[in-house]
């Protein structure tokens, strides 16, 4: 039974509250474990606790702070068969990418462990005599950190690494449909030699975070929020903050945008777009939303998409070769069934014998292992168009849209249209149209030859418009969020020295000319 922590102890027992089983959505007959559900005191609590310990860890030295992060890194390289083994099971990605998942948290761990060395700030020289400038980093406090489970381990190392390097606490809200794998990410964290009361986790639902966070706001026990979820829910935490004077880190949903232009690699583009569209079931939030194909090699693009989509394996995500397995949870297969009422009358569908549920009924060609899970055939949409709800709204799980353009303008036009803006793609082999690409395009990422998906875990991560408030996570930018400047300036001069008024004026002879 996984239940959450204040303190880093068990926090109080609630009458009545609801415990949840953890299933696997590739066999939901298969209990992973339960997790009991904290209420929304609880969650206030943990901040409070958090903030408590918080000027104590910042004490720590920020080298020692970074050996334990050195230290997590080798415990997870320890435990990256067994962690991404649990992912797998609890929400279906197929496990090569539940390595790739883990392995991001290693790359996460060994980017920033040298960070504690460093944390740099900078000497200034001063426009006095006798006075020198310094800024330094100071962390934020506390950090509440909210997050998806679809990388139900990466995305949170994210936050929780550089937080914790900086000499931040946090108090950590999981999704609770992936509860096991953050409780064994969570121990992880503490068995590399984290204090007591640094990182709580507390597992609650919506509303219930929602409602802690704003009562920790208000008693002034949060200084910083991260938020890795949908645009809906970041719009509301992103007011919940504001009203605090607060800039939440927010990473959101995306319509990534593909587009291949008439010179591109079209095999390159279609294996780009099978990875993108359908590696981990369209659940990421990179996933490819629409590839925007020069009318030239559409129908070119689409066959072989086609065939590719058609041919790949699907199925038991323990299996190394299949492309995708289950959807995350049960409540993510109802909403993607809404999604695939979106199809209209005049898209060709395309990339199966089938769309909906996987099963007995109605099955894929090919499928691997046993259809109880929840599988969903994939889907590729084309000829959408521009207005349609399936080209300008996120789709998460395994469905893609595709549509012509005629120049480059119209491509990077459209690719903004949705009104997203995290990572974008262009498949081509001219130069010229991939600059024009990427100064046209407003997403946070763009790829040139490379899928949507995959980004490394040292570059800035993060979206604009509707995929985030322009916040970055990962490399050095991430320092940002959980770290603010302090400007000190120290005069030695022993007098009064005003800044803009007693400084030295050297005479120029500015009617000078050659
Ligand atoms: C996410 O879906 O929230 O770039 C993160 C990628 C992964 C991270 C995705 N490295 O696809």
């Amino acid at each position: 039974m996984i239940t959450s922590t204040i303190g880093g102890r068990p926090a109080p027992e609630q009458p009545g509250a609801e415990t949840r089983v953890l299933t696997n959505p590739a066999n939901p007959d298969y209990e992973i474990d339960s997790v009991v559900l904290a209420d929304a005191q609880t969650f206030a609590d943990a901040c409070r606790s958090a903030k408590a310990h918080q000027p104590a860890w910042a004490a720590v030295p920020a080298p020692i702070r970074g050996q334990v992060i050195a230290n997590l890194s080798r415990l997870v390289a320890a435990n990256k068969e067994a962690l991404s083994a649990l992912v797998t099971s609890e929400i279906g990605k197929p496990i090569k990418e539940a390595r790739g998942e883990v392995q991001e948290i290693i790359d996460t761990c060994d980017f920033f462990l040298g960070e504690g060395r460093r944390l740099y700030g900078q000497t200034v020289p001063s426009e006095m005599p006798d006075k020198q400038l310094f800024t330094f980093r100071m962390p934020v406090g506390t950090a509440a950190i909210i997050t998806a489970g679809n990388f139900p381990v990466a995305v949170p190392s994210w936050y929780l690494v550089p937080a914790l390097l900086c000499g931040n606490t946090v108090v950590w809200k999981p999704a609770e449909y992936a509860a096991a794998s953050a409780d064994a990410f969570a121990e992880l964290i503490r068995r590399a030699g984290l204090p007591a009361g640094c990182l709580d986790v507390v597992y609650a639902d919506g509303e219930a975070t929602f409602a802690g966070l704003g009562a920790a706001l208000r008693a002034g026990h949060v200084d910083k929020v991260g938020f890795t979820g949908s645009t809906d829910v970041g719009v509301r935490i992103g007011e919940l903050c504001g009203r605090h004077l607060q800039t939440p880190c927010l990473e959101l949903g995306g319509k990534n945008p593909m587009v291949v232009t008439p010179d591109a690699d079209l095999d390159l583009a279609v294996e780009g777009a099978l990875f993108a569209g359908f590696g981990s079931a369209g659940q990421r939030c990179t996933s490819l939303g629409t590839a925007i194909v020069h009318e030239s090699v559409y129908e070119e693009f689409l066959f072989r998409l086609d065939a590719v989509v058609r041919a790949a394996a699907i199925g038991d995500p323990t299996r190394p070769d299949v492309l995708y397995g289950p959807l995350l949870a049960s409540r993510f297969a109802q909403r993607y069934e809404e999604f695939l009422g979106w199809i209209e009358p005049y898209h060709r569908v395309l990339g199966s014998t089938s769309t909906g549920r996987i099963s007995a009924d109605n099955p894929r060609h090919g499928f691997v292992g046993d259809m109880s899970g929840l599988y969903y055939h994939p889907v590729v949409v084309a000829d959408v168009r521009p207005d349609d709800k399936l080209f300008t709204s996120e789709t998460f799980g395994p469905i893609v849209g595709a549509m012509p353009y005629r120049d480059l303008d119209e491509a990077i036009e459209l690719a903004n249209r949705p009104g997203y803006g995290l990572s974008s793609s262009i498949y081509t082999t001219n130069a010229t149209a991939a600059f024009r690409f990427r100064a046209g395009i407003s997403a946070g990422m763009v790829s040139v030859n490379n899928s949507t998906s995959g980004a490394e875990a040292h570059l800035p991560f993060g979206g604009n418009g509707r995929s985030g408030n322009g916040s970055r996570q990962s490399g050095m930018w991430v320092l940002d969020q959980f770290t603010r400047w302090q400007a000190m300036n120290w005069d030695y001069s022993g007098r009064l020295q005003k800044a803009q008024m007693d400084t030295l004026a050297l005479a120029p002879d500015l009617d000078f000319r050659l």
